[in-house]
């Protein structure tokens, strides 16, 4: 989706723009511009990657200390130089860069243009710059105009402005899209996401709804849209800048990928006492009590987020004996649920900013159910509005494609269902002590499979050329089903169906040839003879196998054309295991296919719009 930076300081802006500009790439996007002020307000904008936007730039050696910039994921008006972000006014003196969706910007837009404002864009931002003309013109002040412009405003947005009549500030507002801003030492930044601060800053302040900041060199004010100072809190931000560098991997997926083993094993030591096996999250906020009167339980997600949310309900009915529904955020949000206070939801996201499970969140919320949020990114919305919060401990997830963070949440989905049934007593001690050693297993176990990556490169070969894959799963490796075939259709553009492996004869059985690969994750289970019933099925019309399983399942030879061995676990672990072949399968197929593995088309890292 979109990003945002913006500087003020003693730098050249275009600099620290463009730098900010490269490490918010991985959200996805198609065209970027740049704006800054030196004797004039100047703009830059072009379609495509961000070089070609530096090639324009860097024809002309361009001065100034003060300047937005940004990426554009269109939404209203295509990818082109025109709709491209920085928007100006009639007489160039605001430019206005956005994140988000102004809802009623065809009132405002039809409004300007009979008080005669011309407007050369097909975007919603633009009414945004021709506003602040308007209301600039009856307070010749900078900070009033803005506020008179953002009450105007309807729908979700992050707003950052420049001016020439003051350009010693920058001024920009939240409302339903983050916005981080960050201290130096006279200069200061503003950002969509803390990672294009970090190489500068750690000391960050977050922007609350409905908040409007004031950015000088050597200050930063906040208010709300009436004017109202707020006292804002300083938030210093941990995570080391060198972990979202991409190291020697070709890509950042592949980086994040073999990251696994070591963001599992933080995010397991993060959290448990091993002496004790005794697993703490210091930020929970629910009580014992609580956890034995939840009536049921709502895991609500988006995307791969969802799969992870998936796996959850299977931990949570297992080992806890729960009523769970896990829900995808963007149905859950219109659903009319009966939701009351004995119910819990919680919300599984990487990014903690995705527009649908936040609004999944508030719904539950106003219903009157408690909250708890699993997500990687500290100081998020999602982290600050539900009542309790587990992180993950992934690091920064660069790649569009989630891994690391899918696994991690997992992981903790795994920990808090032990965690349950320990106060529900609903798994006995030998049971729960074992879990957890089998759990402490996991990173080395994935290091093993990792140790054949070479060799799953004949495999990805062999099939890059294939137009349609099937995943089939069943139990706990049902949703993996589901991640195989996503992690796929993402960065290779191959299309791929997940399915639950009994669902099979129900539809996806009549596809299957001999040009339709079926990857079959048949480990070690208490249903495996039900999953080799579904191999036999898929032989006897001539689909090709790829087969997923434990040295010990035991599989005729003729329906196996290809066979990846995992290491042993107890079953509810497999899907940490059986995942990361498929991330691996889908990486090497989409770089053979030369597609672009971390920023895949159309795809956003940071979904904040609906
Ligand atoms: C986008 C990303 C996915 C991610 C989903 C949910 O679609 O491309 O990788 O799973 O959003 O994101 P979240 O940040 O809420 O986990």
């Amino acid at each position: 989706m979109c990003g945002i930076v913006g500087y003020i300081g003693n730098k050249r802006a275009v600099k620290i723009l463009f730098n900010g500009l490269k490490r918010l790439e991985y959200r996805g996007y198609d065209s970027s511009g740049i704006a800054v002020i030196n004797d004039k307000l100047e703009r830059f904008r072009s379609v495509g990657k961000i070089n070609e936007l530096l090639q324009k730039v860097n024809k002309i050696k361009i001065l100034g200390n003060i300047g937005i910039a940004h990426t554009r994921w269109a939404t209203h008006g295509k990818p082109s130089n025109e709709n491209s972000h920085p928007h100006f006014d009639c007489a160039n003196n605001f430019a206005v860069v956005h994140n988000g969706i102004i809802e009623n910007y065809q009132e405002l837009k039809n409004e300007l243009l009979t008080e005669n404002h011309k407007f050369t864009s097909e975007t919603d931002t633009e009414v945004v710059a021709h506003l602040l003309e308007k209301y600039y013109k009856e307070t010749t002040n900078f900070f009033e105009a803005a506020k008179l412009t953002f009450k105007r405003l309807i729908g979700s947005f992050a707003l950052c402005i420049i001016s020439k009549y003051e350009p010693n500030k920058i001024i920009c507002c939240r409302e339903g899209s983050p916005l981080v801003l960050g201290l130096g030492k006279s200069e200061n930044f503003v950002a969509s996401d803390i990672l294009a601060l970090l190489p500068y800053t750690r000391n960050m302040i977050f922007l609350d709804e409905k908040e409007i900041a004031v950015i000088s060199a050597d200050k930063i004010e906040v208010f709300d849209f009436n004017g109202v100072k707020h006292t804002k809190a300083i938030t210093e931000i941990n995570w080391d800048a060198i972990l979202a560098e991409k190291k020697e991997y070709k890509h950042y997926m592949l980086k994040e990928i073999f990251e696994q083993p070591d963001v599992i094993f933080e995010t397991i030591d993060n959290k448990l006492d091993e002496e004790n096996y005794n697993i703490i999250f210091n930020h929970l906020n629910l009580t014992n009590d609580y956890f034995k009167s939840i009536n049921k339980v709502y895991i609500v997600a988006c995307g791969t987020a969802w799969h992870a949310g998936l796996i959850g309900k299977y931990y949570l009915e297992e080992f806890c004996n729960m009523y769970v529904e896990a829900a995808i955020a963007s149905e859950f949000r219109y659903r009319n649920v009966p939701i009351s206070k004995n119910d819990l939801i919680i919300v599984i996201s990487q990014s903690g900013e995705t527009a649908d499970s936040l609004a999944a969140l508030r719904k539950a919320k106003k219903l009157g159910a408690k909250s708890l949020a699993v997500c990687n990114v500290r100081g998020s919305t999602l982290t600050r509005e539900a009542d309790g919060v587990i992180y993950t401990n992934a690091g920064p997830e660069i790649g569009v494609a989630s891994t690391k963070a899918f696994t991690t949440q997992v992981t903790v989905m795994y920990l808090l269902s032990l965690y349950i049934a320990k106060i529900k007593n609903t798994i006995s001690d030998d049971k729960y002590k074992n879990y957890i050693d089998e759990l402490l297993l996991i990173p080395n176990k994935i290091r093993e499979i990792l140790e054949d990556y070479n060799s799953l490169k004949d495999l990805s070969l062999t099939f890059h050329n294939f137009k349609n894959f099937l995943y089939l799963g069943r139990h706990f490796n049902y949703p993996i089903a589901l991640e195989g075939a996503l992690k796929l259709k993402e960065i290779s553009y191959i299309h791929a169906e997940g399915y639950a492996s009994g669902e099979m004869k129900h539809g996806p059985i009549a596809l299957i040839t001999e040009e339709m690969p079926v990857v079959i994750i048949a480990v070690k289970s208490f249903i495996s003879e039900k999953v080799i019933s579904n191999l036999q099925e898929v032989k006897a019309r001539d689909g090709i196998t790829i087969v997923i399983t434990n040295e010990d399942v035991d599989i005729p030879d003729d329906l196996i054309d290809y066979k990846i061995i995992l290491p042993d676990t107890i079953e509810p672990l497999s899907p940490l295991l059986s995942v990361i072949p498929l991330q691996v399968l889908a990486y090497q197929i989409a770089d053979f296919l030369g597609c672009d593995v971390d920023q895949p088309r159309n795809l956003a890292k940071s979904v904040t719009v609906e």
